[in-house]
């Protein structure tokens, strides 16, 4: 029985350990010379907290996002290829969340069904999807995951094209991927340096491959007549089309979380896909207060991109965030322990902010304002602007 995972970092290096070079690298990586990766953890760690003192409050971190009550403001965000990650894959991470009392959007790529997750954990449920295939796929698409039980819609507009992964392409993961005896012979050397992930899948080769198959059938094979990226007349479309709750995802400007409300999005999430997509995109945690500021009461406003630890959480709520969600955290955890893995690092992030809730003296992510933040070294670039003001 391995040691519980006490913080991110933990599962990140469990998650190395684990899994073939190839696939943790797919998780971990970001696009170009992944300055966006970079700069979205780093933005957190410019801004200090600004603790109350005098007070002794009770902590609930409870929240509504779209009118679904969570006890946790932190989601799992959608994520591809989860399915090769852990045999437990989308139903573990959608059983961890709901164990949280948090919820997993599934990505049309999880290789996991919408009726898989549907049926294994009590819903409502929330899916994800891009415009591969265009209108069509994406409307017999959205007719299929409303009837699976899924109530809320997330789509995302940073892609395609997709990032340029350069770790993917130094290990010869070149797009459009062809199974080359090469290629085949570099991963199967990997895959045995990865003993534990090897036995895991051989073990589940069975329910891995309905699992992938049906996934595959129900979500058809994604080659679409023209991969084009979402306009905002795709968006106004489907909001005719979707009558549950519609999210967009990838919006880093007011005038873009402008655009998204008049097109009918209900939230926005403040993302740049994790540093995989548009590599020099600003970080998340900088983009916020514009968006937040743009969509004012119109809309809810989320974010994600180098969450890591519970005070990411209180920052991006401080400014304006309702919730966030984490991306490589629970893949992480998920490599490193399936669900009992993603389970832990909710539970890491659950107890994390109750303490830091308590250490800065404020009960509810209610509670949290811009009043609670300032720049951690306002004193290191004399005559600019401290973050504070720029915040
Ligand atoms: C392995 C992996 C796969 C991803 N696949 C998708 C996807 O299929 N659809 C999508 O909208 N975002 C996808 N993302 C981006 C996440 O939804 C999210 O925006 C990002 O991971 C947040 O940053 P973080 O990893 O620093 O938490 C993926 C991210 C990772 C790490």
């Amino acid at each position: 029985m391995p040691p519980p995972i006490r913080t991110v970092a933990d599962a990140r290096a469990r998650a190395r350990r684990v899994l073939p070079r190839v696939l943790f690298d797919y998780v971990d990586g970001g696009a170009d010379g992944e300055v966006t990766l970079a700069a979205n953890e780093r933005a957190f760690r410019d801004v200090a907290l600004r603790p109350r003192m005098g007070v002794d409050v009770d902590v609930d971190l409870g929240t509504t996002v779209l009118g679904r009550r969570l006890d946790l403001p932190v989601l799992l965000a959608p994520c591809g290829m989860v399915q090769l990650v852990h045999p437990d894959g989308a139903v573990g991470a959608a059983r961890a969340a709901a164990g949280a009392g948090t919820l997993a959007v599934l990505s049309k790529i999880a290789l996991c069904s919408p009726e898989e997750v549907a049926a294994a954990v009590p819903g409502p449920h929330w899916f994800q999807i891009n415009s591969a295939g265009g209108r069509d796929e994406v409307k017999r698409l959205l007719a299929r995951v409303r009837d699976a039980g899924f109530d809320g819609l997330v789509v995302t507009l940073d892609g395609p094209p997709p990032g340029n992964h350069e770790r993917d392409l130094r290990h010869g993961v070149v797009p459009p991927v062809r199974p080359t005896p090469r290629l085949v012979a570099r991963l199967a050397a990997q895959a045995a340096a990865a003993p534990r992930w090897t036995a895991a899948m051989a073990l589940a080769a069975r329910r891995q491959r309905a699992t992938v198959q049906g996934a595959t059938r129900v979500l058809g094979n994604g080659r679409a007549p023209r991969s084009a990226r979402f306009t905002w007349a795709d968006i106004a479309w489907i909001r005719r089309e979707w009558a549950g709750s519609l999210l967009v995802k990838g919006v880093l400007t007011g005038a873009d979380a402008r655009a998204a409300v008049e097109a009918g999005a209900d939230a926005v999430i403040v993302s740049n896909h994790g540093g995989r997509a548009l590599d020099g995109a600003p970080a998340t945690l900088t983009a916020l207060p514009e968006v937040a500021d743009a969509v004012g009461d119109a809309a809810e406003v989320l974010l994600d991109g180098g969450v890591r630890r519970a005070s990411c959480v209180v920052k991006a709520l401080s400014l304006g965030a309702r919730a966030v969600l984490i991306g490589r955290p629970f893949v992480y955890g998920l490599a490193a322990g399936g669900e009992p893995g993603v389970a832990q690092v909710l539970e890491v992030f659950r107890a994390e902010l109750v303490r830091t809730m308590r250490l800065v003296g404020r009960a509810t992510p209610a509670d949290l304002d811009p009043g609670l933040l300032q720049a951690m070294r306002p004193w290191d670039v004399p005559g600019l602007p401290s973050a504070k003001e720029l915040l």
